[in-house]
């Protein structure tokens, strides 16, 4: 890759968006980032960045708003699609108000957004997809089913992907924290557990960006990353 790499973030307000920001920052990538909430948040952190807020499941405002960013960073050389969400529900209370609901946030937020920069980067004959699993995606998980199926739907996405456009060194990347992110909304959600059994953002943020610029010859299609407690 010649010049300076270039990637949308979304979810960028998120816990795992700030290490995994200042990661790709720190490593030379320009970044077009993007949020649902107030733009405001977004640029207080991050002044004299290219930032949008949209919802990503109103998919016409999402490409309007992917387009202007694009425009501005002058095409993407990766999407790292942060967006998500996680939601407990009982076997019993998964209806299809749960399960869309799940879907939303977690694959049809990361089908927009790469299909968004997708064209862009079949022109420049190069990108990087990179997508958050989890273990619930692998092992499954208890009172969780709809997110569990939402994660396993955007691995099936990414996979898929890399099958139909690795020979246009369009890749994808699968990412799964194998256990709970030490995040202040996990903090604040399991009081009584101790997060030093959680994987570390910061940990975390490093291998993604070493998983992303890994080269030449060699590349990750997923990365498994499992709690080390300390
Ligand atoms: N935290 C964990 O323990 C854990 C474990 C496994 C996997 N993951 C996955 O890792 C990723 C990052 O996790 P995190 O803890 O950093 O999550 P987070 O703090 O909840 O951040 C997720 C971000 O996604 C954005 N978002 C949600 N729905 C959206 C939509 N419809 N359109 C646009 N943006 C939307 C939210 O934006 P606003 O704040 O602006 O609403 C939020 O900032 C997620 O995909 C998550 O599912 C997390």
């Amino acid at each position: 890759m010649s010049g300076q790499p270039t990637a949308l973030v979304t979810g960028a307000v998120g816990a795992l968006a700030a290490p995994l920001i200042a990661e790709l920052e720190g490593a030379g990538w320009r970044l077009a980032l993007l949020s649902k909430g107030p733009v405001e948040r977004l640029r207080e952190r991050y002044p004299e960045r290219s930032t949008a807020s949209v919802d990503l499941t109103d998919e016409p405002a999402a490409r309007k708003v992917i387009a202007r960013l694009e425009q501005e960073v002058g095409g993407f050389d990766a999407v790292v699609n942060l967006a998500g969400g996680y939601a407990q529900h009982a076997a019993v209370d998964v209806r299809l108000e749960q399960l869309h609901q799940q879907l939303a946030i977690n694959l049809s937020s990361t089908v927009v957004a790469t299909t968004a920069v997708l064209p862009g980067m079949l022109e420049r004959g190069r990108g990087t997809i990179v997508g958050i699993a989890g273990a619930a995606a692998v092992d499954g998980a208890a009172r969780s089913a709809a997110y569990a199926a939402a994660k396993a739907a955007v691995v099936a996405y990414l996979r898929s992907l890399d099958r139909e456009l690795a020979a246009q060194d369009v890749r994808a990347l699968v990412v799964y924290p194998m256990g709970t992110l030490d995040t202040p909304a996990n903090r604040d959600a399991l009081p009584e557990a101790d997060p030093s059994g959680w994987i570390a953002t910061t940990t975390l943020a490093a291998a993604i960006v070493h998983a992303m610029t890994l080269g030449p010859r060699a590349r990750f299609l997923e990365l498994k990353v499992w709690p080390d407690p300390s």
